[in-house]
């Protein structure tokens, strides 16, 4: 099979530099707890999934000879490291406001440190690939529906969306690695599955969290509204569903999901202002 990547496809991380909210806004995004605290249960999960993927990656790029390969690799490897740095600094507020990171993090760093410890490095890469998947379709409907994050606090909108921007750019960078080192589809299509399983309770769980300590818990209005708004007529994450499966496919490839129009269109927004300065 032919690699679909661009060729010429350029990954550079930026440095937009976000201004967090000061003092922190509990519900940043429209004055919506369900929403923000979604967002914020996932944002916490990156700072240390991130890492994972820079290491698993790294694992494997002495293999690569093809310069342009490289240079992708590398890319992934420095926006990897700043959505990481960034997402940090956002689990710094949201522990700031009073919601239980330590809690919140302890499984994830667990099942970290067991992966790394007890399974093999194709199997890191695997879950990466699988992940990146994950943050891949979520990234491209962040770009095309700005009513994701409409009403949202801009700065981080912005953040979203930069985040959202280079995790499309570089969603085929670990799978195309992994072709190359040669595993089976089967390695990842069960590390998809787990990692979907994971991701989901470890999302429901910071959910869980911050509705309670905003004493919003047991608010059915709030879980109405919210579910509707995922899993609705009109629900977010209804059309993902497809281009999630799309994964299952023995010949599944990233940028068979062609979106680079509007990657060009988002890079038009974050780069622009850069170059004239
Ligand atoms: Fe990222
Ligand atoms: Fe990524």
């Amino acid at each position: 099979m032919s690699n679909p990547t661009p060729p010429d496809l350029t990954i550079k991380p930026r440095q937009p530099g976000f201004d967090l909210p000061q003092p922190w806004l509990r519900h940043w995004h429209g004055d919506n707890a369900f929403k923000s605290h979604f967002f914020d249960a996932m944002s916490l999960l990156f700072p240390d999934g991130e890492r994972f993927f820079i290491d698993s990656v790294r694992h494997y790029r002495d293999r690569v000879t093809d310069p342009q390969q490289q240079e992708q690799i590398r890319g992934f490897i420095g926006q990897e490291a700043h959505h990481s740095r960034e997402h940090q600094h956002y689990s710094d507020a949201l522990r700031a406001t009073g919601y239980d990171l330590d809690y919140l993090e302890h499984r994830l760093k667990r099942r970290l440190a067991f992966v790394r410890k007890h399974l093999p490095p194709k199997v890191h890469l695997a879950s990466t690939v699988a992940v990146e998947h994950l943050t891949a379709i979520m990234a491209d409907a962040i770009l095309q529906n700005p009513d994701w994050l409409e009403g949202a606090d801009p700065a981080m909108a912005r953040l979203w969306r930069w985040h959202a921007l280079e995790e499309s750019e570089h969603k085929a960078v670990a799978f195309d690695l992994y072709q190359q080192v040669g595993t089976s589809p089967w390695l990842r299509r069960r590390a998809m599955i787990y990692s979907t399983l994971y991701f989901t309770l470890d999302t429901f769980k910071g959910l869980v969290h911050m509705l309670k300590r905003d004493g919003l818990l047991w608010n059915w209005q709030v879980w109405r509204d919210g579910l509707a708004w995922l899993w609705g007529s009109r629900g977010i994450l209804r059309p993902l569903v497809r281009v999630y499966l799309d994964f299952y496919k023995r010949d599944f490839h990233p940028w068979q999901h062609d979106n680079l129009h509007i990657i060009e269109d988002y890079r038009r927004q974050f780069d622009l202002p850069l170059q004239a300065d």
